[in-house]
């Protein structure tokens, strides 16, 4: 493992109950186990993330396909966050959402969503759980939520910004311990620094919106997930990859997303 922990993000990976759903055309667990060959091609993570959307139909068996095929590929500790396709009570029952304290970095999820609900909101207490959990660890933190708390520049996508992100950002950007902030959500790449604290979406593990910022629109860039290096004295280096071999052929007449 070395002094540095290797972290592994999926994201949005818009999973059915059965192997056999797809969206937009793409076979979403086809495209699922496609980012995960290419990833594990390239190295063996200290830590596995999947930071929400994990379901597109939220049922106990999506979940298990989820977590059995991550656990195909992988042994080691893995934290999941909800995202808006999620459902709160059967992903906290499916899933893995504990803090993980590794080599001295805290990898601590807070939870974005609202069950129905397509934008983010966290309240005082959702940020007053996640600022104990930051100041009862005395080296560098890791935050994954799923939605954006800082708008990004797509206006479709700004208004699922986290209502109540000012407060959320706020911890993020002045606790020097908080290194990144890792999200989804938004099916793209990008990654900006504020104050001293990286704010780093990844692209899905099924399709990717599109460049116009005015309107909805999917592209057909590969499935993507994204490495992070953490060092031990709190710096972080990250990487995106793409499943390049995984063929896309999209349908957009195929489930509305
Ligand atoms: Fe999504």
């Amino acid at each position: 493992m070395g002094d540095s922990l290797r972290v592994l993000q999926v994201t949005d990976t818009h999973l059915f109950p059965t192997m056999d759903g797809t969206l937009l055309g793409i076979n979403t667990f086809e495209s699922l186990r496609a980012v995960l060959d290419q990833a594990f091609l390239q190295d063996y993570p200290d830590v596995l993330i999947g930071s929400g959307d994990i379901a597109q139909f939220a049922e106990p068996a999506t979940y298990r396909l989820f977590l059995n095929l991550v656990r195909e590929y992988f042994v080691g500790p893995i934290l999941c966050v909800p995202g808006n396709h999620d459902i709160g009570a059967t992903f906290r029952q499916e899933l893995p959402t504990a803090s993980i304290d590794l080599n001295g970095w805290r990898i601590a999820g807070i939870d974005t969503h609202v069950d129905d609900e397509v934008g983010g909101r966290v309240d005082a207490s959702r940020v007053g759980e996640l600022m104990n959990e930051i100041g009862k660890h005395p080296g560098p933190v890791l935050v994954v939520g799923h939605h954006a708390p800082i708008e990004i520049g797509t206006a479709w996508l700004d208004v699922h910004c986290v209502e109540g992100g000012e407060e959320l950002v706020g911890v993020l950007v002045n606790d020097v311990r908080t290194r990144a902030y890792i999200f989804g959500h938004i099916h793209q790449e990008f990654d900006r620094t504020l104050g001293e604290t990286r704010f780093l979406a990844t692209p899905s593990t099924c399709f990717q919106f599109g460049s116009d910022p005015k309107r909805f629109s999917v592209e057909t860039t590969s499935p993507g997930f994204r490495w992070l290096t953490l060092g031990s004295k709190g710096s972080v280096e990250t990487k995106v990859g793409r499943a390049d071999r995984f063929e896309m052929s999209l349908n957009l007449k195929d489930t509305k997303h």
